[in-house]
């Protein structure tokens, strides 16, 4: 399984100020930042676009894992790929070639990554497996951060994890949404092993702490 990883989402730092939240991510030991891209239309909200990816880019050195929660992800892998996200991952559920985009990610020198969200069955990503380097489920409904984690998603994390083993793949497995010090061991012993966390992050008292009980 590969090494347990910590993704401290943005969404929940300060947005008038994304390079020093980023910045405190790093200071607590983080090596990933997570990036959540909406839309309005796939999820109803709004963050930002490539544009601040590639000002960011500029002011850290973290693996930027790039959730795009848009309905057409296919005209905006190039330039996230160009803002220098190092990981861009699209959801399952808006219609597209999705074998086609993620070959396409790969093909711009980044990871890619496939997205579920709560109801959404493990055999809708069943056949794209060997294509990816990441899995992510959605342990909430896509859109807004502080919401409560999903507990009947933890089935769903076994299967994608089962599969995994029986073909000898070794894509990461990653949980967002209500992910914290309690849900976290929950989403590992299913076979998680990468954890977004916004607000759990962004609150912690000593995130250096928060950081360790997560990746320890
Ligand atoms: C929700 C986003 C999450 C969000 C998680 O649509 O995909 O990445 O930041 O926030 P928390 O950790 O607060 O649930
Ligand atoms: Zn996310």
């Amino acid at each position: 399984m590969p090494t347990p990883i910590l993704a401290p989402s943005l969404l929940a730092g300060d947005h008038a100020n994304l390079a020093g939240s980023a910045a405190e991510a790093e200071a607590a030991g983080a090596s990933w930042l997570h990036l959540d891209i909406m839309d309005g239309h796939f999820v109803p909200n709004l963050t930002f676009g490539p544009g601040t990816a590639a000002a960011l880019r500029k002011h850290t050195k973290l693996f930027l894992d790039t959730h795009l929660m848009l309905d057409n992800p296919g005209d905006y892998v190039e330039p996230f790929a160009h803002a220098g996200c190092d990981l861009i991952s699209i959801h399952i559920e808006p219609a597209c070639d999705h074998a086609a985009v993620l070959q396409r990610i790969r093909s711009l020198g980044r990871q890619n990554g496939l997205v579920l969200n709560p109801a959404t069955p493990a055999e809708a990503v069943s056949p794209f497996l060997d294509k990816v380097d990441l899995v992510l489920l959605m342990t909430v409904q896509p859109g807004f951060g502080g919401q409560s984690f999903r507990r009947e998603v933890l089935p769903k994390i076994e299967q994608i994890a089962r599969w995994r083993r029986e073909r000898g793949l070794d894509f990461r497995i990653e949980v967002d949404g209500g992910v914290d010090a309690q849900t976290a061991p929950l989403c590992r012993a299913a076979g998680a092993d990468t954890f977004v966390a916004g607000t759990a992050f962004f609150r912690a008292p000593d995130r250096t702490v928060f950081r360790r009980s997560i990746e320890g």
